[in-house]
């Protein structure tokens, strides 16, 4: 049983595409049971999995504390794969994780979830404050995707600093170069410096996830793009089981 954030304090740099990719392989390449948990209020982990929110919202949190998460699961469509969608009090969580003083509140939860979900895979959002503070607490492993750049070894170290200072102990984070386009020698350059670190392609396959609502692996599952992510996906397995 393992959870798997990926996060940055950066926007944009590919979490969510690469949360549900990832979350596909755990399902369908290694068939673990596993639950997509998207921490963003922008809701679009169940965008890329084609799951609408319901119609009539839950006005249960799954922060609250007497909150049963198990309602508030969806199924994707893929096999072994739900997804556990932000609601409302996504928004207002930093406050209410503060009030309910509870420092491992999310790390309590994914625990509990453990009990249906080998994988849980949390979709971060692009923030440094209480909620990310809980998802360093509760990861078994942190994935940061970076888009390259001769910046992205330092930008890279900003998040290592933000993470420790997070708390005393803190997760192994594996750095992914996303985006990457090897036409361009600054991107070349960026991969040279970091040799050893996993990269996915800039691709129009993985754009598409966005237009077909659906994982790269379940479209283009030959593409380069899918076997990187699946290459990623073995590499964190790999990375867990040597826990
Ligand atoms: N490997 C890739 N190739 C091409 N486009 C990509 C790739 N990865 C992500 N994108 C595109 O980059 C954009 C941002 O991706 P995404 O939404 O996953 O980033 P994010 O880090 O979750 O953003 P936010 O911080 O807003 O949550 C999207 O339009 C997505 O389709
Ligand atoms: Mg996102």
């Amino acid at each position: 049983m393992a959870a798997i954030a990926i996060y940055s304090v950066k926007g944009g740099v590919g979490k969510t595409t690469l949360a549900v990719n990832l979350a596909w392989c755990a399902a369908t390449i290694s068939r673990r049971r596993t639950l997509l948990w998207d921490l963003d209020a922008a809701n679009g982990s169940g965008f890329l999995l084609g799951v609408d929110p319901k119609k009539k919202r839950s006005a249960d949190s799954v922060f609250a504390e007497d909150s049963n998460p198990a309602r508030l699961i969806q199924p994707t469509g893929h096999a072994n794969l739900d997804l556990l969608p932000a609601d409302e009090s996504i928004r207002t969580l930093d406050r209410q994780l503060d009030r309910l003083g509870k420092k491992k509140r999310l790390a309590r939860l994914v625990e509990a979830l453990h009990k249906d979900y080998d994988r849980v895979l949390l979709d971060c959002a692009p923030v440094l404050n209480e909620v990310s503070a809980q998802v360093m607490r509760a990861a078994d492993l942190v994935i940061v995707p970076l888009p390259p750049s001769p910046l992205s070894a330092r930008a890279f170290e900003v998040v290592v600093e933000e993470v420790r200072a997070s708390g005393k102990s803190h997760p192994p984070i594996l750095p992914v170069l996303s985006m990457i386009d090897l036409r361009r020698s600054l991107h070349r350059e960026a991969r040279a410096a970091n040799p050893t670190w996993p990269a996915i392609p800039l691709a129009s396959a993985v754009e598409q996830c966005a237009s077909l609502r659906q994982p790269v692996g379940a479209f283009a599952p030959r593409s380069p793009a899918a076997r990187a992510i699946a290459q990623l996906w073995t590499a964190i397995e790999r990375k867990l089981a040597s826990r």
